[in-house]
């Protein structure tokens, strides 16, 4: 299926090519007006999203279920999945970390939002039962995803410190990446998921998160044991989040999944909405990816380690 204009702007934000507003220099999401402010997407960013879409449209709209695997074919992932430099790795995950707070602090708000506004769809009178399963499942299911930045931030914290336990002339400050702006691919992600709540297919969340979920078992997995390869099992304790969503979303991935396909039998006319919203939120993640692994790179030029 080729991305279309629709889903572009969706994955985009439809925002792209406007100036960076002062506020959006520090870590604070934006207020309200946050939707007339994004940043310009830089040139690298606009390269690697062409990556990250030449990857899904490889997959059909009929396997948009399968489309997660697709983003393995990116690039920018394949060197990843294939780098055997640990200290590259190493400042992979601290920025992977640092930015993944942004990626999961919102994270229980949107899925409970996504689906009290599948309730209200229910209360309108338009699919009744099966939104009311879902906006139930989802109001209850939010908890699950509570708190999850705060294993990010804690693992921030921990893979700082054996950084400069093993390279004390070249430290790595937790606080300055925890403070250090969001990518433009978090903001999208943000905004991503805003949308699809203010919209009238508030459903389509159980797409998106099944996903996400979907990503940490076919990305995710192999990155662990890559890890225990290249840095023992040792380093683990300073992945939680990683680690804990490989087994968590083994579960999440399959009653997600289950839920959507639930949903997509019983109303097969919104297959495409699902697709949309399935192809939209791996392009963002796709490049909230890749942009974690080229700074990581950069940073690893910059350093002359002993
Ligand atoms: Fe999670
Ligand atoms: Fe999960």
């Amino acid at each position: 299926m080729k991305l279309s204009n629709e889903m572009r702007q969706l994955a985009c934000g439809g925002s792209c090519g406007r100036q960076l507003g002062p506020s959006e220099k520090s870590r604070q999401w934006p207020a309200a007006t946050f939707y007339g402010r994004r940043p310009e997407r830089n040139v690298a960013t606009a390269a690697l999203t062409t990556d990250v879409a030449a990857a899904l449209t490889s997959a059909s709209q009929q396997d948009y279920r399968a489309a997660p695997q697709a983003l393995a074919a990116v690039p920018e992932l394949q060197e990843l999945a294939a780098c055997d430099d640990t200290d590259l790795l190493h400042l992979f995950f601290l920025v992977f970390c640092s930015q993944g707070v942004g990626m999961t602090e919102k994270v229980e708000m949107w899925i409970r939002r996504a689906g009290q506004e599948c309730l209200a769809l229910a209360n309108a009178g338009s699919d009744v039962e099966m939104l009311q399963e879902l906006g139930n499942s989802l109001v209850e299911g939010a908890l699950e995803e509570a708190g999850h930045d705060r294993w990010f931030r804690n693992d921030v914290t921990k893979l700082s410190a054996s950084w400069n336990a093993k390279h004390p002339g070249s430290p790595m400050s937790a606080d300055a990446l925890l403070t250090s702006p969001y990518f433009q691919s978090v903001h999208d992600y943000d905004e991503l998921h805003d949308r699809y709540i203010a919209s009238k297919q508030p459903y389509a969340q159980v797409a998106i998160q099944s996903a996400i979920e979907q990503l940490s078992l076919v990305l995710g997995a192999p990155m662990i044991a890559r890890v225990r390869a290249l840095l023992g099992d040792a380093f683990l304790p300073q992945l939680t989040f990683l680690h804990h969503h490989v087994v968590l979303d083994v579960t999440h991935a399959a009653e997600s999944a289950e839920l959507r396909d639930k949903f997509v039998e019983a109303n097969p006319r919104l297959e495409p909405q699902f697709a949309e919203a399935t192809f939209g939120v791996l392009d963002v993640y796709g490049r909230f990816l890749g942009e974690c692994w080229n700074k990581a790179k950069k940073m690893r030029a910059a350093l002359v380690l002993e």
